[in-house]
């Protein structure tokens, strides 16, 4: 085989990488992963077709990475206190459709969070195929942002559905688990907890967790986990033969999981993605990873309680988690808007709705941003009160292209002493 060199690839990669370091990323789903991580990605394990589970698969040669399959899903129950992990869903979104498929027949009803008010597309947006192939009751925040546990109840109750999605992509608050357990119970409804943003705050103990109180977690392993793209189903009960169709009991949650993931949805699993899984379990289980899960939360308060005192609009008044929801209409300036300056000035966040929000999705009102990458690079409470002024005079003078600028090169030089994972210097 010739060994070509993709050299306008490999520039492509540099300069992505010469973004994220010179900049600020806000992105509260993003966060920057371990050279280690990087390491079992770009392994040969990719070029291996593995369909099955570990010791149950439809081709030779599985020898290793069954064990890696295995570490990834031990590793896994270990860390969140489960009996049960799937470990291969490809992402977020095809691991909760598994649910939808292990759990409910097409057509039948189902409860999520609207988009708009901080669920996810996959909780039943109509446009999605949670959605468009379920009859989907969607719930919304009260006009407070914060969840309405009554209002929700009585949905549920009017509407019964087979399972409710709770979690959510732009909710700077906790969820009440036994709340929502009690909520599920009164309609024998599964209770499915998506902690796809706040799995790393779980683990560090600073986000109560659903395990033992939801019948089943997925979660994305790239967001304050601070894995490689990709996602685990986990939950509790006896797994019996996956090749075998199970009823639908709480006892085999396992053996639906799995038979939902394949023959029912995924081929391969892929295997470099679930070493870098295993891997990154690893390092959530260190102590230095529940510091640093802590220390996400700290920043984020410390950034809203900057940003409030400059008089920006936050949803809920404030967060408990790692993101904060800004209303900007006080503002005079879009959500798309501020998106665009703050990332002339080298803050990258996302626009994004609010509740109630009267701008369409597009261009919505508010902007999310959050602390999970900044505080993987060592930044604590005292650098957050720079990044709320960084981010303030990106606001109030977004059509001043200089000052834009000036502002860009100060993070860049101030970035030199925060480098990203196994980074010693670019120049
Ligand atoms: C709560 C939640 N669930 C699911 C997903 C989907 O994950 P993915 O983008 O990996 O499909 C996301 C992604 O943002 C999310 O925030």
């Amino acid at each position: 085989m010739t060994q070509i060199q993709d050299t306008e690839i490999r520039n492509l990669i540099f300069k992505e990488t010469q973004r994220q370091s010179e900049g600020l990323e806000m992105i509260p789903s993003e966060n920057h992963t371990s050279m280690e991580v990087l390491h079992a990605l770009g392994s040969r394990l990719t070029d291996k077709y593995s369909e099955g589970y570990p010791g149950m698969r439809y081709y030779g040669g599985c020898e290793y990475v069954d064990k890696v399959e295995n570490l990834a899903r031990e590793r896994a129950k270990k860390l969140f206190g489960v009996s049960h992990a799937n470990v291969q869903p490809y992402s977020g979104s095809p691991a909760n459709m598994a649910v939808y498929f292990a759990l409910a027949d097409p057509g039948d009803t189902v409860m999520g969070m609207a988009l708009y008010y901080g669920g996810h597309m996959t909780h039943g947006l109509k446009v999605n195929f949670s959605g468009k192939w379920f009859n989907s009751i969607q719930y919304k925040t009260g006009e407070d942002g914060y969840l309405n546990y009554e209002t929700m109840a009585d949905l549920a109750a009017k509407h019964s559905p087979k399972l409710i999605f709770v979690g959510a992509t732009a909710y700077p608050r906790i969820f009440d688990w036994t709340k929502l357990r009690l909520i599920a119970d009164s309609v024998n409804a599964f209770l499915v907890a998506d902690i796809s943003h706040i799995a790393g705050l779980i683990v560090a103990g600073v986000h109560p967790s659903p395990a033992g109180i939801a019948d089943v977690i997925t979660t994305t392993t790239h967001k304050t986990l601070r894995g490689p793209r990709g996602a685990m189903i986990l939950c509790n009960g006896n797994p019996s033969n996956p090749l075998k169709p199970a009823p639908r009991t709480r006892e085999n949650l396992p053996t639906l999981i799995d038979r939902a993931i394949i023959p029912g949805l995924q081929g391969g699993p892929h295997n470099h993605q679930t070493a870098a899984i295993a891997v990154a379990l690893k390092e959530a289980g260190t102590p230095e990873f529940r510091e640093y899960g802590s220390q996400i939360v700290k920043n984020a308060k410390r950034l809203a309680e900057q940003l409030s005192n400059k008089g920006y609009k936050l949803v809920t008044g404030g967060t408990d988690n790692h993101l904060l929801l800004i209303d900007l209409a006080n503002k005079n300036i879009t959500g798309a808007e501020a998106e665009h300056s703050l990332g002339q000035a080298g803050i990258t966040v996302n626009k994004n709705t609010v509740p109630f929000d009267p701008r369409p999705p597009f261009d919505p009102s508010g902007i999310r941003l959050g602390t999970p990458a900044l505080t993987t690079r060592g930044l604590k409470e005292v650098e957050m009160d720079q990044v709320a002024d960084w981010i303030d005079a990106s606001i109030k003078h977004s059509k001043d292209e200089k000052l834009l600028m000036n502002i860009r090169s100060e993070i860049r030089e101030f970035t030199r002493s925060y480098p990203l994972p196994g980074e010693t210097t670019l120049s």
